[in-house]
């Protein structure tokens, strides 16, 4: 998938002047610190399976987002986490507006996104902008990173006329702590972490609001993991950026997260606040994959219980009826095979201010003393 895509064939048209004027009349809004900026509200992701060569029909479809819902607040860190195939990177294109959705809206500072197109859909995109996973593949090996970091203003040439692009490359790469003389050099010139910093610089280009991150360091080793990340930090707090940080490694999603989104099998089951989701876990889910995380313990007297999942993850065109978690939870009652579980804070937690006290979707979310990351 390209890195900042040019605009589709749908996008290529004009968009309705009124769509135009109001999305840049939106995005002039400031956001408070703290407030949503982006909210995600029952968004669908269906991808049709068919058969035949012909006659092509529909014979169902892979659910691979269903209903999924929430908020990312101006200025923070929301993660979210869940195994290979849940819907992560599903949702990703989808509040980038590379996927159109099946049903649902995203609404960026109130306004829905999925609906526009044309120059009223160019205006936002220059707003959200992505970091994808891989930097040996997502950078094109023929083009010097100045052109790579560049290559936004070609889309977007107010924000750097002809005459001063070389200046405002050279500066991302200052700001994201490279050389600035590196400007005609090629991406396979540089190590991995190096090449994910181009990326980043590139992400920064238009001065986005919101970056979207999936699995920005998942390909990297370890010791640069915490180097690009703590570029992240800096730049947030420098830039006043809201992350949405995608990773499916549970303890570099805590380290940089304020909040973080569980998913499993399209659907989010449990968020809160790192701590809330991290040290008071409702949702078996959620415990079952902390506690497959491994803690070090030199004095060996860790008696907290360790989760074992058993059986794979069903398939997203056939899901489970009720709870989707259910052929794999140990807690599981018939309630579980007839009800789908609402993602909302637990009845039993509702008038209590302990940390267990946020959302989670299950019949019977409880506390467990699960090893944590
Ligand atoms: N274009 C597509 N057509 C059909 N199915 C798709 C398409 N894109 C994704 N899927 C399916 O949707 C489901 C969710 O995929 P997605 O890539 O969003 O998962 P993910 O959580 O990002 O996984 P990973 O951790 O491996 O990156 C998967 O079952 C995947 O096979
Ligand atoms: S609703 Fe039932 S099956 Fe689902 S997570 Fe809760 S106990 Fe397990
Ligand atoms: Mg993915």
């Amino acid at each position: 998938m390209p890195e900042n895509p040019q605009p589709t064939a749908a996008d290529s048209g004009a968009g309705a002047p009124d769509d135009v004027a109001r999305v840049e009349a939106v995005m002039a809004e400031p956001v408070s610190r703290g407030e949503p900026i982006l909210s995600v509200r029952n968004l669908v992701k269906h991808f049709p399976l068919t058969q035949g060569i012909v006659f092509r029909r529909q014979v169902g479809a892979v659910r691979a987002v269903d209903g999924v819902s929430f908020d990312l607040h101006q200025g923070e860190t929301l993660g979210i986490v869940g195994e290979s195939g849940c819907g992560k990177s599903t949702v990703a294109k989808l509040l980038m507006n590379l996927e159109r959705p099946t049903a649902g809206e995203v609404l960026y500072k109130g306004e829905d996104i999925t609906r526009l197109s044309g120059r009223a859909l160019k205006a936002v995109r220059r707003n959200i902008q992505m970091v994808f996973q891989d930097p040996y593949t997502s950078l094109n090996p023929r083009m010097t990173v100045g052109d790579i970091i560049g290559e936004p203003f070609d889309i977007h040439p107010d924000v750097a006329p002809r005459g001063d692009r070389r200046r405002k490359v050279q500066e991302l790469l200052d700001v994201v702590g490279l050389n600035p003389e590196y400007i005609n050099r090629y991406p396979h010139q540089f190590s991995g972490g190096q090449r994910q910093r181009i990326g980043i610089a590139r992400g920064l280009a238009l001065n986005p609001e919101i970056i979207i991150c999936d699995e920005p360091v998942s390909a990297l080793d370890v010791s640069v993991q915490a180097q690009v990340i703590n570029l992240m930090e800096k730049l947030q707090d420098e830039f006043n950026l809201s992350y949405m940080f995608i990773a499916h490694d549970l303890s570099v999603v805590r380290h940089i997260s304020d909040r973080v989104a569980v998913m499993y099998l399209g659907k989010v089951v449990e968020v809160g606040t790192d701590q809330e989701i991290y040290e008071h876990p409702t949702h078996p889910y959620t415990q079952a994959l902390l506690s497959a995380v491994p803690v070090p313990d030199p004095s060996g007297r860790d008696q907290r219980e360790r989760i074992v999942l058993t059986g794979d993850v069903p398939s997203p065109a056939n899901p489970p009826s009720g709870c989707r978690f259910r052929t794999r939870c140990w807690k599981a009652e018939e309630r579980c095979a007839a009800e789908i579980p609402l993602l909302a804070v637990p009845e039993r937690f509702k008038d209590s201010d302990t940390p267990a006290a946020h959302e989670s979707a299950c019949h019977f979310a409880e506390e467990k003393d699960v090893v944590h990351a």
